[in-house]
């Protein structure tokens, strides 16, 4: 059963974001312990959060949307930005505070930011739009660009592919979300169609435990 069409105009706001919301509550604590510490033995992935943080620079404000527990937005307080996690899973922000505690994890969702126009140096999306429908991409890069300084940078990760990816039964658990993979070119397109320039694209294959190639794009908010 594929209920949710991931380019589907039918596909309201609130019905993929609940989705969303309600399988990350599901999985929090799981996800949590199985991502953990992957990025200290991901260093290509690390070499491009450290490229990032330096395009940046030290103290730079970043957010980290879609931060999940805050493994990502611990690693770029580490580099010296001044960050802070927002997610739309309660559950997730709990785990992020709980061992983060000297960090700031505020819910929400990415799409409608309460974040002031050109006030940020730096956007993550570290493996966070990979559950909004391609057709939802142009309003999210919008709203990426328009909280970025000009001169600011985003960083996006997401999975390659042309079909969506549904774990059967993701920990144990009985929820299902489709995890959508798309083609780097096509999020390329999109971003320029949103008004960034492109930095650097980063296709790596995968290691041992995953299925998919991954894609890593640092784009300009020209300015
Ligand atoms: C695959 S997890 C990645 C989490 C984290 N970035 C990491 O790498 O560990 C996707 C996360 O994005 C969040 N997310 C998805 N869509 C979102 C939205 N529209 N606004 C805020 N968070 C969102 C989910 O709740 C989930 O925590």
């Amino acid at each position: 059963m594929t209920d949710s069409n991931s380019g589907s105009n039918c596909d309201s706001d609130s019905n993929f974001l609940t989705r969303t919301r309600v399988f990350y509550d599901t999985v929090a604590e799981d996800y949590a312990e199985r991502f953990r510490d992957v990025l200290t033995v991901t260093p290509i992935d690390r070499a491009l959060i450290d490229a990032f943080a330096e395009l940046v620079g030290r103290g730079g404000a970043v957010a980290d949307l879609g931060c999940g527990p805050g493994r990502v937005t611990a690693y770029l307080d580490s580099l010296g930005l001044s960050v802070f996690g927002l997610d739309l899973s309660e559950s997730m922000l709990a785990i992020a505070r709980r061992e983060n505690p000297g960090l700031r994890f505020e819910r929400g969702s990415m799409l409608e930011l309460d974040v002031a126009d050109g006030s940020l140096a730096g956007v993550v999306s570290w493996y966070s739009s990979i559950h909004t429908p391609v057709d939802e991409l142009p309003r999210l890069f919008g709203e990426f660009l328009r909280v970025l300084a000009p001169g600011g940078h985003l960083l996006i990760a997401f999975q390659v592919g042309d079909e969506p990816k549904r774990h059967d039964k993701p920990f144990g658990h009985d929820v299902i979300l489709d995890f959508l993979r798309r083609q780097p070119e096509t999020v390329v397109e999109l971003l320029e169609a949103a008004g960034f320039a492109l930095v650097s694209r980063t296709v790596r294959e995968p290691d041992a435990s995953e299925l998919s190639r991954q894609a890593f794009l640092i784009a300009r908010r020209p300015g």
